[in-house]
C-alpha cells in the first residue's frame, strides 16, 4: 500500500527474490517457502528509501524511535502522533517492503476499544500495511479486536519493552511455558507473525517450530523465520551495539569524520572554493 512509484528506488532490485510489493499473505507464505524474512526498523524518508532499495522485506516503524531518534531511555514516552508522523514518511519512501507500525504505550494496554482506535488512526493516516502490538495471552482479546477491525497485527512476545517498569530492566526472558502460552494465544487471536525478543535460542527454535505463522527474532537465535534489527545498530551509529545486534559499518564514525573535515575546511577557508 505504498504511495510512491518506482522512481523513488535508488538502485535496481535485481538481487532480491521478488521485486513486487510484500503483502501480508506473501509474508506469511515465507514460513513455508523461505527465504527467511528480513525486517529492519526505519523512522524517516531517507532511511526507508535506503532500506526499500536494499531489498528488506519489511520496515518496522518501531517505538524504539524513542531510544534511537529521541535519545530517551525507554519507549514509554513515544506518542501516537509521533508514530504517525514517522510512519507517514516511511510509507512515502517505500515501494516494496511491508510497513509495520508499533502501537505505542499505553493504547493496547487500555483494552480492545483504545487499541482499535489507535491502530485505525495509524492505518488511516499513514497508509501503512499493519501494526505491531506487544503482549501475550493477556492481550489476545485486544489483538483479536484489532484484527477483526480489518487491521493486520504483528505480535511481539518475549521481552516486551513497553513492560520495562514491570521488568525493571532489559533481560533475557527464560520462561518457556509462558512464552509458548503467549505465542499460541497471539496466533489464535489472528496475528500474521510474531516478533520474539530476547529469549534463549532453544526457545526461539521451539516457538518457531510450534507456530504456523512466521517468527521474527531479535536476540532469539538463528532458528526464527526472520530477523529484525534496529537501523542505527545495523549501521553502527553508536560506539557499540546490544549483544544480539550486528553493525555492518561504523556510520557514526564516518559521519563524525566527514563533519570534522568540513569544519576544518570552513575554518581554514578551503570550503567553499572560489
Ligand atoms: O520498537 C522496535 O523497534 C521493536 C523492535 C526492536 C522489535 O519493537
Amino acid at each position: 500500500m505504498s504511495n510512491s512509484d518506482s522512481s523513488s528506488i535508488l538502485y535496481p532490485l535485481s538481487s532480491i527474490p521478488s521485486s513486487s510489493k510484500i503483502t501480508i499473505p506473501k509474508f506469511r507464505e515465507r514460513k513455508k517457502t523461505g527465504p527467511k524474512i528480513s525486517m529492519v526498523t526505519g523512522y524517516d524518508y531517507p532511511s526507508a528509501r535506503f532500506l526499500d532499495a536494499a531489498g528488506v522485506d519489511a520496515i518496522l516503524v518501531g517505538d524504539s524511535l524513542g531510544n534511537v531518534v529521541q535519545g530517551k531511555s525507554n519507549t514509554l514516552g513515544v506518542t501516537l502522533g509521533q508514530m504517525i508522523y514517522h510512519a507517514e514518511m516511511v510509507v512515502r519512501a517505500t515501494s516494496r517492503a511491508l510497513v509495520v507500525v508499533d502501537v505505542p504505550f499505553p493504547y493496547a494496554q487500555q483494552g480492545p476499544r483504545a487499541a482499535v482506535r489507535a491502530a485505525a488512526q495509524i492505518l488511516k493516516r499513514t497508509a501503512a500495511d499493519a501494526v505491531k502490538i506487544e503482549g501475550g495471552a493477556g492481550r489476545s482479546e485486544t489483538i483479536r479486536a484489532v484484527v477483526e477491525a480489518g487491521i493486520p497485527v504483528l505480535g511481539h512476545c518475549g521481552l516486551k519493552p513497553q513492560d520495562i517498569k514491570l521488568l525493571g530492566g532489559y533481560s533475557l526472558q527464560r520462561d518457556g511455558e509462558r512464552l509458548i502460552r503467549d505465542v499460541e494465544a497471539v496466533q489464535e487471536a489472528g496475528a500474521f507473525g510474531i516478533v520474539l525478543e530476547c529469549i534463549p535460542t532453544a526457545l526461539g527454535k521451539e516457538a518457531t517450530e510450534f507456530l504456523k505463522i512466521p517468527t521474527i527474532g531479535i536476540g532469539a537465535g538463528p532458528h526464527c523465520d526472520g530477523q529484525v534489527l534496529v537501523y542505527h545498530d545495523l549501521l553502527g551509529f553508536g560506539d557499540s551495539e546490544p549483544k544480539h545486534a550486528k553493525a555492518y559499518v561504523r556510520l557514526g564514525q564516518i559521519i563524525t569524520e566527514a563533519v570534522q573535515r568540513h569544519c576544518e575546511e570552513v575554518r581554514d577557508g578551503a570550503f567553499p572554493e572560489p
